[in-house]
């Protein structure tokens, strides 16, 4: 038996014999030569079968394989510049582990309803790895980013009993005896319990929004990373929110330049997400729209094709900051210079993607805050502990919400947020 290798490794065992296990991407033939490409998960590998080289055995086997089925191939490994990956092997033998028959997806082309039924086994395929690959690295650069900067992972609870970001998207269960629970919208509101205890925590993890329309950008279960910050204000969220964008697609451009170009992503966008991003005004943004031609009425909430249409000015994220009070939720604090306004910030992403962070600076007045609950028609009495946070050492304090998938999406310059997580959940599937 000769030592098992990654594919990705191969450069330090050229001229050396080498196992490989993996699966059979895809194969051609030419007389006297078989050419297997093993996929291992690290990489692609050209296997090369010539018939002079194998037992008749061995060269028939290499015919029957089919795509998918696992094997084992043992060989010389070879620098090859033109083959995948750069190297080639020699192949001196061949296990088949497991024969695959009929594997449904094949190399021609398929439809996305298809697609997604077989998602278990489209994670497979080149390019869904390689977004799932990207989507890792973004992860790890959330993490690595906030560690760096001495926040504290603070894990909120997933079954709660109140709505944050308003009642209209609750997933609800019965609670035992206590009546109906919900599952999290934000860990937010948990958050801010821990930026008093702690000064920064983040809290990273699923949230789930029932979300009753089908778009682009709407998944029911996302993964969203909230810092919360204590003595920040909104100038402050936006600072940390710009050099947080600005780590994860550098970190991004860093590691993951193959598998960005297997997604063919035009590097000079991501290359230009650099701080500092443009901060303009809500007020600011409505002008935009007005000068554009598109009808929007001051108070409203943009929607996709406004923040589309608003972006599409700037070749970075932009910030629009102080919204309407009216359209946004019932924790954040007002602007004391026009308390219509409420100290929000969105992050729109560039190239049309839209919203791919919210925040503010949350209302630390406990009076005011008891109003704002009351005003939403929101239940007091589970409330009771946020308001704690207001009678015990309440200081100005900010945050903000981050959707990872949104994120990625953008990231790899995809057209559904459905391929940016490995099984998504949407109002019309949740199979498989
Ligand atoms: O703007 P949202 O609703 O803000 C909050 O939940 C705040 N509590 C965050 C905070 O201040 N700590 O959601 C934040 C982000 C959005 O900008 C978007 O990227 C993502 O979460 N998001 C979704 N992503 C996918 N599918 C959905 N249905 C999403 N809803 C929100
Ligand atoms: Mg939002």
């Amino acid at each position: 038996m000769k030592p098992t290798v990654y594919i990705k490794d191969l450069s330090k065992f050229v001229n050396e014999e080498v196992t490989l296990k993996g699966w059979l991407y895809n194969k051609r033939s030419s007389g006297k030569v078989k050419f297997l490409i093993m996929r291992d998960g690290s990489g692609y590998s050209q296997c090369i079968v010539f018939k002079g080289n194998v037992s008749e055995e061995i060269f028939n086997l290499a015919d029957t394989i089919a795509q998918e089925s696992s094997f084992e191939i043992t060989g010389l490994v070879k620098k090859e510049p033109r083959s995948v990956g750069g190297y080639e092997i020699d192949v001196h033998n061949l296990k088949i582990i497991s024969l695959a028959h009929e594997y449904p997806i094949t190399p021609k082309e398929h439809g996305i309803e298809f697609l997604i039924d077989h998602r278990h086994l489209w994670v497979r395929s080149k390019k869904q790895t390689a977004i799932l690959k990207i989507r890792h690295r973004i992860v790890k650069a959330i993490r690595d980013f906030f560690d760096e900067r001495d926040f504290v992972l603070f894990d909120p609870p997933i079954i709660t009993p109140n709505a944050s970001e308003g009642t209209s998207t609750l997933f609800e269960m019965d609670y035992f005896d206590l009546g109906k629970a919900y599952l999290t919208q934000s860990g937010q509101l948990y958050a801010e319990a821990g930026a008093l205890a702690f000064g920064k925590v983040y809290t990273f993890g699923p949230t789930f929004r029932a979300e009753k329309s089908k778009t682009r950008r709407h998944l029911t279960e996302f993964w969203m990373v909230e810092p919360e910050m204590a003595f920040y204000d909104l100038n402050d969220d936006m600072d940390l929110a710009e050099e947080f964008l600005e780590y994860i697609v550098q970190s991004v451009l860093k590691d993951r330049e193959e598998e960005l170009k297997i997604l063919e992503r035009d590097l000079t966008h991501l290359q230009k997400v650099k701080r500092p991003f443009p901060r303009i005004s809500y007020d600011d943004a409505v002008e935009i729209l007005h000068k554009k031609g598109i009808e929007f009425k001051w108070g409203d909430d943009f929607g996709a094709a406004d923040e589309t249409a608003i972006s599409e000015e700037f070749e970075k994220p932009i910030m629009v900051h102080r919204y309407p009070a009216d359209v946004k939720a019932f924790y954040m604090k007002r602007d004391t210079e026009n308390p219509k306004l409420a100290l929000a910030v969105d992050v729109l992403a560039p190239e049309g993607y839209g919203e791919i962070i919210g925040g503010s600076q949350r209302e630390d007045n406990l009076d005011t805050l008891l109003q704002r609950i009351k005003e939403h028609d929101l239940p007091e009495e589970f409330f009771s502990w946020y308001l704690d946070l207001r009678k015990y050492g309440s200081v100005p304090h900010s945050g903000f919400g981050l959707g990872l998938e949104r994120t990625v999406a953008w990231i790899c310059g995809l057209e559904h947020i459905r391929e940016t997580i490995p099984f998504p959940s949407m109002i019309y599937r949740n199979t498989p």
